[in-house]
């Protein structure tokens, strides 16, 4: 590999390690050097996986416009293209090699095109391997710690014309004040948190986003009021594991009193993901009864109903532990809508065992979930856990499941019907000539009539009229 630029690889035995060491915040700051390196040319950045990944493609395209690219109309002819990567699971990872070799085509037709691969999937040693030996149209490959690198990255494979890789193992920082240009003028990201120091067997994030670390409570209030002077309605707090926020900073602040302080920055919604059942705590259950703004609805993700997966999976929680806090949730807002992920399959899960997640569905009654097969991710505990499920019964496991969890989704919606709800309209609906469509509080898809584009972005009242299992129909009210 002579025609590469190395500055880093990844490590992934060096990215398990968790030091005592104090967060770094690093304030963004560019070059003047690097502030023109992008005039006259265009960026697209394409992005795949979780909001954290969202979020991350907006402190990206921030940076390049305040290089000088501007957005490509037509993506797969940008000056620069970003691939901002997935590697939760085998099957997001497919989709980014098949993403690749379409861009392959891309490159093609313009030689001069600069690719660029970011976000979880470099974080692997052998993702990163194969970028550079089977990829040749591959230009920069970077990780989840060094997006503030990107202009030097850039200004280096322009010089030497050779591939650029630099790719951090380490506990990460926190990066505050880069430019970000958000896709939405009314529905923020807002990172809390980075990192996860759970270490659930079968996941691959702590290797790939570092360890947990918490923003200065300071910085993301002053975020949100800003937001609000902007004229957002609702904000997603983000972190891999957001109950743990202010654990790494604060003796005595946590993220229930986030919820409360950020309640007082007048945000008319706050929503927030993902959640860790064991760090769901009562203060942050009080949020949801008493501030407005906490919008009812929680995604807790559970992952299995058995204790011995439990326990096998690293979650730290039985299944009577999760009810007691869906129990007490529920009883301090009655009306909640609480949505989950369960994995199937996971090695050595017995019929029986796989029951007790059944039973677990029936118990909460979900207002959705999202249901994966377990896949084994290289450098995590479960990927050498044996396996004796056919492939068969691992998609008959998920087939039970999925239609045991669908039955619960139109009752969910059903309970809404001959209510008004308010409805943060997101622009026109798919279901119809003359509609819009938006989302209540309890994050349902709500549908209605109205041809009125002023409506997007404001939050206006619905009476629901219909239920169905994906989505509820209104009319809107005067
Ligand atoms: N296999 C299957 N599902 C996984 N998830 C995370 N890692 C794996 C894996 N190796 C699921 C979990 C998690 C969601 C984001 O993805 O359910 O909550
Ligand atoms: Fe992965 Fe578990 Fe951390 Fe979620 S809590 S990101 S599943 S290790």
């Amino acid at each position: 590999m002579k025609k590469v630029n190395t500055i880093a690889l990844p490590d992934l035995k060096k990215a398990r390690n968790r030091r005592k060491e104090e967060t770094k915040t690093i304030l963004f700051d560019m070059n003047n050097e690097y502030k023109t390196l992008g005039n006259g040319k265009t960026y697209a950045v394409m992005t795949y996986g979780c909001q954290g990944n969202e979020a991350d493609s907006e402190v990206i395209s921030g940076i390049l416009t305040n290089m000088g690219y501007t957005k490509a109309e037509e993506p797969l002819k940008a000056d620069v293209i970003i691939l901002n990567t997935c590697a939760i699971r085998a099957n997001a990872e497919d989709r980014i090699w098949g993403v690749l070799g379409q861009l392959k085509g891309a490159k093609r037709e313009k030689p001069d095109m600069t690719i660029c691969i970011c976000g979880c999937m470099p974080q692997e040693e052998n993702a990163t391997q194969k970028f550079l030996e089977t990829y040749p149209h591959v230009d920069i490959v970077f990780g989840t710690h060094n997006i503030n690198s990107l202009p030097q990255l850039i200004a280096k494979k322009y010089d030497s014309g050779k591939k650029v890789v630099e790719v951090l193992s380490e506990q990460g920082g926190i990066l505050e004040a880069a430019p970000k240009i958000r896709v939405s003028k009314y529905k923020a990201w807002v990172n809390v948190m980075f990192g996860c120091d759970e270490f659930c067997t079968y996941c691959i994030v702590p290797y790939t986003r570092g360890k947990e670390r918490s923003r200065a409570k300071e910085d993301i209030i002053k975020e949100v009021e800003q937001l609000v002077k902007e004229g957002y309605q609702e904000v997603t707090l983000l972190g891999q594991n957001v109950n743990a926020y202010g654990k790494d900073r604060y003796t005595d602040y946590s993220f229930g009193n986030l919820l409360f302080d950020l309640d007082k920055t007048g945000i008319a919604r706050i929503r927030y993901t993902t959640s860790h059942p064991r760090d769901f705590d009562d203060l942050t259950i009080r949020a949801h009864a008493e501030c407005k703004s906490v919008m009812p609805h929680l995604h807790l993700p559970v992952q299995s109903g058995d204790d011995e997966v439990l326990r096998r999976m690293n979650r730290k929680y039985t299944h009577a532990e999760y009810m007691e806090k869906v129990n007490k949730l529920k009883a301090a807002r009655p009306d909640i809508a609480i949505t989950t992920d369960i994995i199937v399959a996971f090695p050595g899960e017995t019929e029986e065992q796989f029951k007790h997640t059944l039973d677990l569905v029936d118990e909460v009654k979900y207002d959705g979930a999202y249901t994966f097969i377990f896949s084994p991710r290289e450098g995590t505990p479960a990927y050498s856990y044996e396996n004796t499920l056919t492939e068969e019964e691992k998609k008959n496991r998920l087939q039970t499941l999925i239609d045991k969890v669908n039955s619960y989704y139109l009752k969910g919606n059903e309970r809404f019907v001959g209510t008004v709800q308010p409805v943060l309209v997101d622009g026109p609906s798919k279901n119809g000539d003359d509609m819009l469509c938006g989302y209540t509080p309890h994050n349902k898809l709500c549908h209605f009539k109205s041809n009125n584009p002023d409506l997007i972005g404001k939050i206006v009242n619905v009476k629901i009229t219909e239920a169905f299992s994906w989505f509820v129909i209104g009319e809107l009210c005067d």
